[in-house]
């Protein structure tokens, strides 16, 4: 199926659209070292994969509005995670099946041929959109480079879902074992509650609903952005849950993304254990993990969220929302948590090392950087770094708590996020213009975080009582846009 009309139509729109790249560029806050939309809205990462030594990387972009709007599939590839080409919007809501959005999905690279599924959103105006008057159709289409599409093939609408969801399905993520083909998609159930749901195929076109998977205890109402992956000899099960109840270290966010370790076998008997977040910052959500040429588990995540009571600024300047760094995903020695690091390739970003400004009261401070890597090794009692005056971050041994916080109006509403640690013993933090990503622990904790510098303050001050510390200035990253 394709409606060439209007995808031309809708071509011819992002192009004008996107002819305000160079002064999206121009905004003071345009990142450095993540990947941002070339104008108006990003979301969710999509379509993650490796063919050919070329990583692509779809995400959820509106580019007509800042704010959000009609969603369409972006698409960047690199062959390194330093060079980056924006080539367009390839997928438009340009059919009635996917008339309100081409909303999130993933690849699988077969045969020379990426094979992307999608959810068609279809939405009728006035409903309540829950039991009824919303469609969630399973949409197939495949591509050699990311750019040219086949025409959409319709694969799944509500009636071939079970019948104990609403008419929230969506994000199907495919991976193949042997000779079949699995599916996962989000679901919300009639009675409130997330599952995530199996399909199985043996041709990856002609699907059947296997069966479900989800806690004893109801754990948020919907489950979001679903991946099962496998990290040394476990399984886990990666979900975007929505209406978990906040606590005091757990849950800070409106909504969460984290995994469980599956144990047993997610086809027959299994049990969801041991829930852990993918990221205690403000801005982060609907993570997708794929495996690369090189056998390693690469994890993007969106960095923002929906329905935040804090903003970006960048609106005023025609872009929000950014991805995350790449991020390596490996198993910690007793295999109870997932460690996250930014792929080593960042490491070509480093310019020479920094050299320490000692300060009399044995604090540091560096002047005017902008963008950054900082590691800090035996850390012991206690830490304490400002970022562009108004950003900090804390460690107290006495209370276990580190936090990441807001002083001034750098946030934009954002306050404080923290968590208990048993110990600190390092810290790998990156900088870019207008994002922090802080991972501690060889990366078994992380926190992303926006922030908006004011005054064009850049300084760093670190407190930290014999740490040993590296710091680098890093080059950016370059993207080049297909239409300049
Ligand atoms: C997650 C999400 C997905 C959906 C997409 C729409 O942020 O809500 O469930 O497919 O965004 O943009």
């Amino acid at each position: 199926m394709n409606d060439q009309n209007k995808t031309a139509e809708y071509q011819a729109k992002i192009k004008e659209a996107e002819k305000n790249i160079s002064s999206v560029q121009q905004s003071p806050y345009a990142l450095k070292l993540h990947m941002m939309p070339p104008v108006g809205w990003l979301n969710d990462p999509n379509g993650l994969c490796q063919k050919d030594g070329i990583y692509h990387i779809f995400f959820q972009y509106s580019p007509f509005d800042a704010r959000g709007g009609e969603k369409f599939w972006g698409h960047m590839q690199t062959p390194d995670f330093i060079h980056y080409e924006y080539t367009g919007a390839p997928l438009a809501p340009d059919l009635p099946i996917d008339r309100n959005g081409v909303y999130s999905g993933s690849a699988l690279v077969e045969d020379g041929i990426i094979k992307l599924y999608y959810t068609g959103n279809v939405k009728e105006k006035g409903s309540e959109g829950i039991m009824e008057g919303r469609d969630a159709n399973t949409i197939y289409v495949e591509t050699k480079d990311g750019i040219n599409m086949s025409s959409k093939k319709l694969l799944m609408t509500n009636e071939d879902y079970p019948d104990f969801v609403t008419r929230h399905v969506r994000d199907p993520k495919i991976w193949k074992e042997d000779d079949t083909y699995y599916m996962v998609q989000g679901a919300w159930s009639k009675d409130y509650k997330g599952h995530v749901l199996i399909f199985t195929s043996k041709n990856g076109i002609n699907w059947n609903y296997s069966h479900a998977l989800t806690t004893a205890e109801t754990f948020g109402y919907m489950w979001e952005c679903p991946t099962i992956f496998p990290l040394a000899d476990s399984h886990f099960l990666s979900i975007s849950p929505q209406g978990l109840a906040h606590e005091e270290f757990r849950y800070q966010n409106i909504y969460q993304a984290g995994y469980f370790q599956i144990d047993g076998d997610f086809k027959g008997k299994y049990e969801l254990n041991n829930f852990q977040e993918w990221d205690m910052g403000f801005d982060f959500y609907a993570p997708q993990i794929f495996e690369d040429e090189k056998g390693r588990q690469i994890l993007i995540g969106w960095m923002g969220i929906p329905d935040a009571d804090y903003s970006n600024p960048t609106i005023e300047d025609s872009w929000q929302h950014t991805l995350t760094l790449p991020r390596e995903l490996t198993l910690s020695a007793d295999g109870k948590q997932i460690l996250q690091r930014p792929v080593s390739e960042l490491e070509k970003l480093r310019k020479e090392q920094i050299l320490p400004d000692e300060h009399p009261s044995g604090e540091i401070i560096y002047k005017d950087l902008s963008i950054y890597e900082l590691l800090l090794n035996n850390v012991s009692s206690s830490l304490s770094i400002t970022i562009a005056k108004d950003l900090h971050l804390d460690w107290n041994e006495e209370t276990g708590v580190f936090s990441l916080s807001f002083t001034g109006k750098a946030g934009y509403g954002r306050t404080e996020r923290k968590t208990k640690l048993e110990k600190l013993e390092d810290l790998q933090m990156f900088v870019d213009t207008s994002a922090i990503e802080v991972y501690l622990n060889k990366g078994a904790v992380v926190f992303a975080s926006r922030f908006y510098p004011m005054e064009n303050n850049h300084d760093l001050l670190i407190q930290c009582n014999d740490c040993i510390r590296k710091l680098w200035e890093l080059s950016p990253i370059k993207t080049t846009y297909h239409n300049q």
